[in-house]
């Protein structure tokens, strides 16, 4: 029987690969429900080639836009914040694939664990913000968490070499991203266009914009200590442009097991989805011996201070990521709205954790969005103070 799956943020950059990667297993998977938020022609598109029974626009506007546009097309359009959640614990479905970008996602991949669901996760922030919160839940009804991160696949995929007391150290690696030969000075100035000029991969605007201040590579810092169970001083980041060994384990012996394959989310999002079996699916084969030679290097942390920051949030832990996350959000917003400088960024996420007051116990989803709630307040107060005009577009 084919596997039901639920697509949050289908029309995203991993939602499209998503659809991609079905399509070619398919009768084996089904997509049976998903979301989008605002984009309308693009979510009628996929509504129609793909009919599933139940789909949910987060923005009402949009969903009434979809409903008129679809009309009696067989496809209910759930509306709202909520339907995100709805759709995650539908009793059909069987995996969800979580693939909305930011805190946004939280609550759905949170009632996706609740609801027993296996949760192959794209959206790195509900673990990085909510991280105990929602490992603990996915235990306690019986799902289960599976990376979609290519770094984060590929160190579960490490970690099949040996269990998890063998484990040295995980080593995240990272391209560098557009300012990695760039000078600090260059990178505070950088415009939104250089910002958006990824080198290896093709992804969405806010983590592209993550991956050249290095703020991406924090989070995954944080999403391993999550997903792996592992202390943060067991985990290393190493700077690899050619985004080919998409990270490694290294065993107590001095083993270190790597995986290897193209830049290419597909090969992730597939093996999510049909772990523990690997199938023959879309992805294009790599081929070393075209690509000569592989190179890594240490991340320069004076240049990359979010890296540093992201660091220091994961050993603090308590509500530091949260307050981490939320003021880089608001701040990355502003920037891709060409209202503050590059730099400008990883200075208001300073800013507002040294503003904050670090809680250490366990929060609770209530505890966690108030928490979340005062640092995209501080942050975009503090921003609209300091820049009151619009610096490039
Ligand atoms: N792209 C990658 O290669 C990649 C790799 C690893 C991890 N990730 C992670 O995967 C997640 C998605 O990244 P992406 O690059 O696919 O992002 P993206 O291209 O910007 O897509 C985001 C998706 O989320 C929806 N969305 C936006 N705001 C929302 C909200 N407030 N509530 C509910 N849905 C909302 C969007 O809908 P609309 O299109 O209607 O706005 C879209 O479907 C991120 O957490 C990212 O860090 C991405």
């Amino acid at each position: 029987m084919a596997k039901k799956i639920a697509i949050l943020g289908s029309t995203g950059s991993i939602g499209r690969n998503a659809l991609e990667v079905i399509s070619a297993l398919e009768p084996a998977f089904e997509v049976v429900a998903m979301s989008a938020h605002h984009r309308v022609d693009l979510f009628c598109e996929q509504i129609e080639a793909v009919r599933p029974p139940v789909a949910a626009m987060t923005d009402p506007q949009a969903a009434q836009a979809c409903r008129k546009r679809l009309g009696n097309c067989g496809c209910e359009i759930l509306a709202g914040p909520d339907s995100l959640v709805e759709i995650a614990s539908l009793d059909e479905v069987d995996i969800v694939v979580c693939a909305v970008v930011g805190a946004a996602g939280l609550p759905a991949a949170l009632a996706a664990a609740q609801a027993g669901k296996t949760l192959a996760i794209a959206n790195k922030e509900p673990l990085v913000i909510a991280g105990e919160l929602l490992t603990r839940t996915a235990r306690q009804h019986g799902a289960t968490i599976l990376p979609v991160d290519s770094e984060h696949s590929a160190v579960f995929q490490s970690m099949q070499s040996g269990c998890s007391a063998e484990v040295d150290k995980v080593i995240l690696t990272a391209s560098g991203g557009p300012f990695r030969n760039k000078t600090a000075e260059q990178m505070r100035r950088a415009t939104i266009r250089e910002a958006l000029k990824h080198p290896t991969w093709t992804m969405g605007p806010k983590i592209t914009v993550d991956s050249a201040s290095m703020m991406n590579k924090a989070l995954e810092v944080i999403e391993a200590v999550w997903l792996f169970g592992l202390p943060v001083d067991k985990i290393d980041v190493l700077i690899h442009p050619e985004s080919v060994v998409h990270s490694m384990v290294e065993f107590v012996d001095g083993s270190v097991i790597a995986q290897l394959g193209t830049p290419d989310m597909k090969l992730p999002i597939q093996y999510a989805l049909t772990y523990p079996k690997r199938v023959r699916g879309v992805c294009d084969r790599l081929r070393l011996d075209r690509l000569g030679k592989l190179t890594f290097e240490p991340p320069d942390l004076g240049k990359f201070r979010a890296l540093t920051l992201g660091f220091e949030a994961a050993r603090s832990g308590g509500s530091a990521p949260v307050v981490f996350n939320a003021a880089n959000e608001v701040a990355v917003e502003a920037f891709l709205a060409g209202r503050i400088p590059f730099g400008a960024i990883v200075d208001s996420i300073e800013q507002c954790l040294e503003a904050h007051t670090n809680q250490s116990h366990l929060l609770s989803l209530e505890e966690l969005m108030a928490t979340d709630a005062w640092a995209r307040q501080y942050t975009a107060q503090h921003l609209s103070a300091s820049f009151k005009t619009v610096i490039q577009k």
